[in-house]
């Protein structure tokens, strides 16, 4: 299956993985150095926005093969949306988090959400002999997987189509893992899995795309577990393209001008557990970032607007150059001042000595309703829509 090369590189990455993720199964470990990345890759991949191709840059390309690091295998490629990532293969060391969640021996059948380029896929069917489905929405994903699991010699079968409907034609399954990410669990996983089964699912509230539920499957129909405090996928989408559109903000909607310590970076990518925590409070909120025209060079100015779900009520959070401790500027508008319900969510954070999001956990009612909850089901909790 593979060639002197592959197989070198190929197990020093398993080895490399298996050193950061110290309680991974073996059979995980054999299998990232028996089923080669590379053969999942396409011929152009896209490092940090930049594109490589293997047939130009044919050291950099292998190395992106083999290096923990994600490789985004297919972009966006519209106006505007050029090197954005809609597939990608994902870190290996995450991967690997990934499926210590999952029962090599008694946890199949297993169903995948997100083939992207199959690497995945076929890592769990080497590495437990059962049977593996995978669902992609990208129909050139899902055939450049086919070849790649078939030029592998692994046995995956690949469905083109909507995963956030499931594969019932060979449920029940052991296990359901989502390789992208969802705000909530979509009905068809949960009735689609046998009672004591996993669901393994990334979580994307509008706030942050931060989390791992791992759910097991109730006798009552219902689903219930912990998030695990490390994930970061693209979106579980509905369409080829992205529905990632922010909300309309009311233009004229009145202004109110107000300051605050709490600095804008806190509440995102600096203190993601923040923003977990921010994400699971107030649903539907979103937030954009923007640099300030032509800063000076090493001069880091921005604003950040905080959009509630309806769009009447929004705020621009403004840092000054050289004013990294604050006071921060802030233009509410609307009837209330959004950026204030941003802090209180972060003081109901640092008050509980910044949790992090293994503190939290999802229930699925049988009849549908889910919600998030802190530290133990019965504690207090934050409803999420019917998926
Ligand atoms: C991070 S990649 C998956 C990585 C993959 N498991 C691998 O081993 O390479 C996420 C994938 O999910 C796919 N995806 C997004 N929404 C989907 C949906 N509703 N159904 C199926 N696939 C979806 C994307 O097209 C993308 O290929």
């Amino acid at each position: 299956m593979t060639s002197p090369d592959s197989r070198t590189s190929a197990e020093m990455l398993a080895a490399s993985v298996a050193r950061q993720v110290p309680d991974l199964d073996p059979v995980w470990r054999q299998a990232m150095a028996n089923v080669p990345r590379h053969l999942f890759l396409p011929d152009r991949i896209w490092l940090d926005d930049t594109a490589v191709d293997k047939g130009s840059e044919p050291y950099t390309w292998w190395k992106a093969a083999y290096d923990d690091q994600p490789v985004t295998t297919a972009v966006d490629g519209s106006p505007g949306r050029e090197t954005q990532g809609t597939s990608s293969a994902s870190q290996p060391t995450v991967v690997a988090r990934m499926l210590r969640f999952l029962d090599p021996r008694e946890g199949g059948p297993f169903l995948e959400i997100g083939s992207g380029t199959g690497w995945n896929a076929a890592l769990i069917a080497y590495a437990t002999g059962a049977e593996v489905t995978t669902i992609e929405i990208d129909p050139a994903c899902a055939e450049s997987a086919r070849r790649a699991c078939a030029t592998a010699g692994v046995k995956v079968r690949i469905i083109t189509g909507d995963g956030s409907a499931g594969h019932k034609a060979h449920a029940p399954y052991g296990s359901v893992i989502a390789t992208c990410a969802a705000y909530g669990v979509p009905r068809a996983w949960v009735e689609q899995v046998r009672v004591g089964g996993t669901i393994v699912l990334p979580w994307d509230s509008s706030w942050v795309g931060y989390g791992t539920a791992v759910l097991t499957k109730r006798q009552d129909g219902g689903a219930e577990g912990r998030f695990a405090a490390f994930g970061a996928f693209m979106p579980l989408r509905h369409s080829e393209g992205y529905d990632d559109a922010l909300p309309d903000v009311d233009q004229d909607a009145e202004a109110h001008e107000a300051t605050s310590s709490l600095p804008p970076w806190a509440v995102k990518a600096d203190e993601p557990e923040a923003a977990f925590a921010i994400g699971a409070r107030l649903p539907g909120y979103q937030f954009l970032s923007a640099r300030n025209k032509d800063p000076e060079p090493g001069d880091w100015c921005c604003s950040t607007r905080v959009i509630d779900p309806t769009g009447a009520n929004w705020a621009d959070i403004t840092h000054d150059q050289g004013a990294d401790e604050g006071p921060f500027r802030v233009t509410a508008h609307g009837e209330r001042n959004v950026w204030a319900d941003i802090e209180a969510a972060y003081e109901w954070w640092t008050a509980e000595s910044k949790p992090t999001p293994d503190r939290f956990g999802l229930t699925v009612e049988p009849g549908g309703t889910q919600q998030i909850w802190y530290d133990e089901p019965g504690g207090p909790s934050w409803p999420l829509p019917a998926a």
